[in-house]
């Protein structure tokens, strides 16, 4: 076996620099725990970016993974396959949607979602209605549109000219994006709640506000649940929170427990105008991924887990406030259900280190937004893995 100082090494050379990696190699994961090519065991608190919600190598994902590698892999959409049916069919039956379209993650089901946006406002309205108002600091994807989408200078820079067709508001403020909506607006595109922002969960009457604006204004209102759906705040969708339904939704990350996937959902009436060639992709929703999918989606309903997520979400939340009140490093607790982001006040430097230091306590989690540590462990967390944690976070915040 190569030795993990050969492939820190190799990782330097071949890799594109794309990424800030932590020096450690992954190489096998149960549940929460994950261990490192050196036989070090650690608490996984990201899930991979939000993604294994049932956490690593779940035995029903592991047994569809296996039976499907050895079904059927890949056909193309020149076909149609079973499980790619049933999957369309069970997120239509648990969501506001009657069509899916499937692609492989969640920049692309954003994509897919601007491209529909466009297309329904230049047919329904005039050819000039192509503008989509989006919001800062969200986060959308690293393709040139969901890039454009994105209101982070940070991730743009060097990548000009974006596509152009956007303009960003200051987030939950249905002031802001009452003044910028106007007759040229395709689309409203939002985060439920910001995750790689900082974990801002907005006013309770701020997704009700945008269906009203979109309402009156004929604007589709998308809502970007790659990172929020599947569970992770507390309900199957995070749109469910505010009773009111989105036009269009966009969903990745946690579809497959970890194999790509992404979908964007609509209505019938606005998915009227994707006709055959309109829209497409090779991988997108293929036989293997579907039935992964599936069996992902159908844990998480028969095990209702977004009501674990908002129990052990308030639970780890009632623990890291704890430690916010004897600890003066700590701005805020905040976050809905396991998507929960702990603020480090600005004197006391940025949120990397404080992730370094949990690191070698054997806790991964991740910095977002400078000052926040984001907190986002698989749903089927339990109380001992919460405390375990809690114990070591308490140390590394003192
Ligand atoms: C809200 C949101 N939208 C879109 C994306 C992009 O997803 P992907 O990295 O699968 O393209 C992310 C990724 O973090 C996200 O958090």
């Amino acid at each position: 076996m190569t030795d993990t100082r050969t492939l820190l090494e190799w990782s330097a050379r071949y890799h594109a620099n794309t990424y800030g990696r932590a020096p450690i190699c992954l190489v096998r994961g149960e549940g929460l725990r994950v261990w490192d090519s050196d036989g070090r065991e650690y608490l996984d608190f990201t899930s991979g970016l939000a993604v294994v919600a049932l956490g690593h190598c779940h035995p029903r994902v592991t047994g569809a993974i296996q039976e499907a590698a050895g079904t059927l892999l890949h056909v193309s959409n020149l076909f149609h396959s079973a499980p790619q049916i049933h999957l369309a069919k069970l997120l239509v039956e648990h969501s506001f949607a009657d069509r899916v379209f499937f692609c492989n993650s969640g920049a692309e089901a954003n994509e897919a979602a601007l491209k529909l946006a466009r297309k329904y406002a230049k047919e329904r309205f005039s050819s000039d209605r192509y503008e989509v108002v989006a919001t800062r600091n969200s986060f959308h994807g690293r393709t040139l549109a969901t890039l454009s989408a994105t209101g982070q200078e940070k991730y743009q820079h060097g990548f000009e000219p974006l596509v152009a067709g956007f303009k960003h508001v200051p987030y939950d403020d249905l002031g802001a994006m009452e003044r910028a909506i106007d007759s040229r607006t395709a689309a409203v595109l939002v985060e439920p709640i910001q995750g790689e922002g900082g974990v801002h969960v907005p006013d309770e009457g701020y997704l009700p506000g945008l269906r009203k604006l979109c309402d009156e204004s004929g604007a589709l209102l998308i809502v970007d649940e790659v990172q929020t759906g599947m569970g992770r705040t507390g309900t199957l969708w995070a749109y469910e929170h505010a009773g009111v339904e989105p036009d269009v939704m966009t969903v990745a990350k946690a579809l497959a427990n970890g194999v790509p996937i992404g979908a964007m959902l609509t209505r019938e009436e606005i998915a009227s105008v994707l006709v055959a060639g309109t829209h497409g992709s090779t991988f997108g929703g293929t036989p293997f991924v579907t039935s992964v999918a599936l069996a992902t989606l159908t844990t998480i309903l028969d095990g209702k887990l977004w009501e674990r997520a908002t129990r052990m979400g308030r639970y780890l939340m009632d623990g890291l406030r704890a430690i916010q009140a004897t600890n003066p490093t700590v701005r805020i607790v905040r976050g809905k259900g396991l998507l929960i982001g702990v603020e480090i006040k600005e004197e006391h430097g940025t949120a990397r280190p404080y992730c370094e230091k949990l690191m070698d306590l054997g806790i991964l989690a991740k910095e977002t937004h400078h000052q926040v540590i984001r907190f986002a462990p698989p749903l089927v967390m339990s109380r001992e893995e919460a405390d375990w944690a809690l114990d070591r976070i308490a140390k590394v915040l003192a």
